[in-house]
């Protein structure tokens, strides 16, 4: 019994759960940390990260390595609109947050996913907005591409239309890009019950999201949300107490 909340203690103390964790995934460290170096856009998460930053500043680049994707598979994607796929990968790459909507998965190249994560209506929105103009001819940017050159290029029965009619709305985008990684809420940024792709560095707004999500899901008890400072006394205590 002892050993058993010893154990939890020390885990909630090293904070690796469900509320700090990266996923298992092509390019994310085995554990959020520090980043001085993150690039550009990413920059943001460099107080704790599951990027390193050679990540992130690939993830800047056209058809980067990443994942030999192309954005440009209908025509030159505009700057307004890249700049938004750019903050998804940061995201995606970067966020520590994520835990609660981690999933398994049967890929080849990888073993978690992420499935809902509930994004804030206006990046959504403003992602669909500043894109609607430009050029694809999938719904679902997971699979289907025609892969035999070694980059995506739009399968033979399939044409280049805009995304207003490739997407209808903001939520479709959101959700059907990548496959309902993302799910589109009516939560406004700042409402603690959306995560936010866009925040200035120091002012990440998802740590408290996840919370409230975990303990919503049953993931965390509520004594989780104590943190880590109060784990880590609880902790010292007893283990002198133990000791004395
Ligand atoms: C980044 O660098 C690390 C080691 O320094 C390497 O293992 C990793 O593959 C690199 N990642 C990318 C995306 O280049």
């Amino acid at each position: 019994m002892l050993g058993l909340v010893l154990l939890a203690m020390v885990s909630m103390a090293t904070g690796e759960d469900v509320l700090n964790m990266c996923m298992d995934a092509k390019h994310h460290k085995v554990h959020p940390g520090p980043e001085g170096d993150l690039y550009q856009q990413c920059a943001p998460w460099k107080n704790n990260a599951c990027c390193m930053a050679n990540t992130t500043s690939e993830a800047h680049n056209d058809q980067s390595y990443l994942y030999n994707f192309n954005w440009n598979h209908c025509g030159m994607m505009t700057d307004k609109c890249k700049k938004h796929f750019i903050q998804d990968t940061c995201f995606y790459e970067c966020s520590p947050n994520l835990g609660p909507w981690i999933q398994k998965v049967d890929q080849s190249w990888r073993r978690e996913r992420i499935l809902y994560v509930p994004l804030c209506k206006e990046d959504c929105s403003a992602w669909w907005e500043d894109c609607k103009d430009d050029y694809t001819c999938k719904e679902n940017w997971h699979k289907g591409w025609d892969w035999s050159t070694g980059i995506n290029r739009c399968p033979a029965n399939t044409h280049c239309q805009k995304f207003s009619d490739v997407f209808p709305t903001a939520q479709s985008l959101c959700e059907k890009i990548w496959s309902d990684s993302y799910k589109y809420t009516t939560h406004i940024r700042g409402s603690g019950r959306c995560l936010q792709m866009w925040f200035e560095y120091g002012k990440n707004p998802n740590p408290e999201v996840a919370q409230y999500y975990a303990i919503q899901m049953g993931l965390v008890g509520k004594a989780s949300s104590l943190g880590r400072p109060a784990a880590l006394l609880l902790l010292t205590v007893v283990l002198s107490l133990l000791f004395s």
